[in-house]
């Protein structure tokens, strides 16, 4: 049995960039040999294993037939005659289709170093096709490498194009759809992740809203180069769109509760946020009310970070002199008057508003 260093892990050391995590590939072993030795097997569609003393992934040796469509429409093989080579073959790019023995020797069938070399993401053979979350991947790595010059091979383009055209797209589960947009919200030119996907037609099926929102891009550059969080950039990208649009995009991509609120909320907000001179006091107690900020704080203040990055000038200070102003009315005072509940929610509305005039 032979074990092999495979996949991001080899390619990220080799750009001399941060190793996140590691995957190994297995030659020449069966299932029965790895549980002997204490290996756990957690894959279902296919025998992956985790090592017993660092948790890493081990795969065995495998190929894959198109049997279906989707992600998952695969017809598996692994027994221990499948060579490395095989193993590489099926893989998504040449860069990632690299292994590394435990002597430091690489085994580069596909010509993964030279593609690293002349920054290219290039597909290992025709059966890229056969798996339409690797548009997003392909897309999703353009992004991550763009700061080291990296662009999509034409060919590859081309058969992300032909994927995004098969419909094999929708095929795909949100919550593949989030993950690869979330991690690609995360990287520093997260805007040719866009590009990419717009390059090959996938953009138009899995975003359409977007095509509306026309600063997204700006947006969510001035995000990104702000280093702000993964939400934050989430809610520019949906800058612009109708509050229903940003509903229609987080429920296709199934994005979590704190993304679609805050960005559901930054969407309905953003023209109230940016002009409060424009509101009379009931209405900027409104604002802070619908941002839940008194229960909130830490999510308003999010806003305003949103206020500050993508409406310069805005004035944010006096959101926050708004918020410790309503703040500082007593309730407990007004309770001990004892007046009933909904006439104590009056009057500190009442006092609220007094503040905000
Ligand atoms: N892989 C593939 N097609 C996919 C998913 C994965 O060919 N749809 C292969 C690639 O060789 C990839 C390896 O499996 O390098 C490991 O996958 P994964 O851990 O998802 O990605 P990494 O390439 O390691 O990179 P990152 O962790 O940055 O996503």
């Amino acid at each position: 049995m032979n074990i092999y260093l495979v996949g991001g892990a080899v390619r990220d050391r080799l750009l001399g960039l941060p190793v996140r995590e590691r995957d190994w590939v297995v030659v020449g072993a069966t299932p029965q040999v790895l549980i002997e030795l204490g290996y756990r097997q957690v894959g279902r569609d296919f025998p992956v294993f985790l090592h017993p003393d660092s948790g890493e992934e081990y795969a065995l040796a495998r190929t894959e037939r198109k049997a279906g469509a989707g992600h998952r429409g695969f017809e598996v093989h692994s027994d221990p005659s499948v060579t490395l080579e095989e193993d590489l073959r099926r893989r998504d790019l040449t860069v990632n289709a690299i292994a590394e023995t435990d002597g430091g020797e690489l085994i580069d069938p596909y010509g993964g170093q030279a593609d690293l070399q002349t920054r290219v993401l290039r597909h290992v053979s025709e059966a890229f096709v056969e798996d339409p979350l690797r548009v997003l991947r392909v897309a999703r790595f353009a992004a991550y490498l763009h700061h080291l010059g990296f662009e999509v091979a034409p060919d590859t383009l081309a058969l992300m194009q032909t994927l995004s055209d098969s419909g094999e797209l929708e095929t795909l589960s949100a919550e593949r759809l989030w993950s690869e947009t979330a991690r690609a919200l995360d990287t520093a030119h997260p805007g040719v992740f866009l590009d990419v996907l717009g390059q090959c037609g996938a953009g138009d099926r899995l975003f359409p809203e977007l095509r509306a929102a026309h600063k997204a891009y700006e947006n969510l550059a001035r995000a990104a180069a702000a280093k702000a969080d993964v939400e934050l950039r989430f809610a520019a990208l949906c800058s612009g769109l109708e509050p229903a649009a940003v509903d229609a995009l987080c429920q296709r991509l199934n994005a979590p509760r704190r993304f679609s609120e805050l960005a559901g909320l930054w969407s309905a907000l953003e023209q109230d946020l940016a002009a409060p001179d424009r509101l009379d006091a009931p209405g900027r107690l409104q604002v802070l009310e619908r941002c839940d900020a008194f229960r909130r704080p830490q999510r308003f203040e999010q806003l305003l970070l949103l206020l500050a990055l993508l409406r310069p000038g805005a004035d944010t200070e006096f959101w926050r002199q708004a918020l410790a102003r309503c703040r500082s009315v007593d309730v407990a005072a007004i309770a001990a008057t004892g007046v009933s509940g909904r006439e104590v929610g009056a009057r500190l509305r009442a006092e609220r508003e007094k503040l905000l005039g």
